[in-house]
């Protein structure tokens, strides 16, 4: 359980901004719990369709793969261990990754469940996984299976580009900003990520189709994996999705 925020904090945050977060959570209060898993390859659309899902089911969003990169550019001991295997687009050691969704699942905002993006990458970390949930009494509920051909992939991973401070994430075709190269909100440059372009992108398939793979077998053996059409607009992959969850 959280400790609550001192009164002379709270006395600082502007009316508006408690009003529109007691709304959120009085809305959030009716949500039925969810334990949600994302998987696919790289650019499938993992990381556009989270921010709508996290909104929507009242859930915390947890993507590996953006804890890892702020672990690196803060240049922290995790950061340090993680960033070879990165920049190399292999996966990191299980143990690492592990330990971060150990933590980070205990977030007062995962209290309604959570939305894995980008974990669990090997069948190590699923049964890792289901054992800690087990723990808790609760488990996967769905595992929603993006499924797209590899050679839609390279178009995306290229031609994205990145807020990093927010994660905000654009396309220079399918999803361009309004001012090439800054981000719509706060007008800050966008970046492009290390690991996107071709040469890794080929590795980080591989990583997927040997390793993540097997991830969506074992969760169709639980009867809980929904295949959706990640090669269809964003829109049209949200509202599967909203199909898959109601
Ligand atoms: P991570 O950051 O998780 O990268 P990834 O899985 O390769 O996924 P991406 O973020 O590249 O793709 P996405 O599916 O989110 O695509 P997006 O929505 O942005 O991992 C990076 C690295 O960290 C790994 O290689 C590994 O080293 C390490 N790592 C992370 N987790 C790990 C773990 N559990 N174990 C071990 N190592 C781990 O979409 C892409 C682009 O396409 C965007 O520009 C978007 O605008 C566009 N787009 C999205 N949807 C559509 C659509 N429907 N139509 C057209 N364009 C679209």
């Amino acid at each position: 359980m959280a400790s609550a925020a001192p009164a002379a904090d709270l006395a600082d945050v502007a009316t508006t901004d408690l009003m529109s977060e007691l709304l959120h959570r009085m809305k959030c209060a009716s949500k039925p719990d969810k334990r949600v898993i994302l998987v696919g390859p790289p650019g499938c659309g993992k990381g556009t369709q989270s921010p709508i899902l996290k909104d929507e089911y009242c859930l915390c969003h947890l993507a590996t793969g953006d804890m890892l990169r702020a672990a690196v550019t803060a240049k922290t001991p995790l950061g340090l261990k993680a960033k070879e295997a990165m920049d190399k687009g292999e996966l990191v050691s299980d143990d690492l990754v592990v330990g971060i969704i150990n933590e980070a699942v205990k977030k007062p905002s995962c209290q309604k469940g959570f939305i894995l993006d980008g974990f669990p990458r090997t069948v190590v970390q699923a049964e890792k996984l289901d054992a800690m949930l087990a723990n808790q009494g609760t488990k996967v509920d769905k595992v929603l299976n993006f499924e797209i051909a590899d050679s839609i992939l390279e178009e995306r991973i290229t031609g994205r580009w990145i807020h990093p401070a927010s994660g905000r994430s654009y396309h220079n075709k399918f999803a361009p900003p309004k001012v090439p190269g800054l981000d719509d909100i706060t007008g800050e440059p966008l970046i492009q990520r290390k690991d996107d372009n071709a040469d890794v992108l080929k590795s980080r398939l591989e990583a997927f189709h040997k390793q993540t793979k097997p991830v969506v077998d074992h969760y169709k053996e639980r009867g809980v994996v929904v295949g959706l059409h990640a090669e269809k607009s964003p829109q049209e992959v949200s509202a599967e999705i909203k199909n898959a969850l109601s």
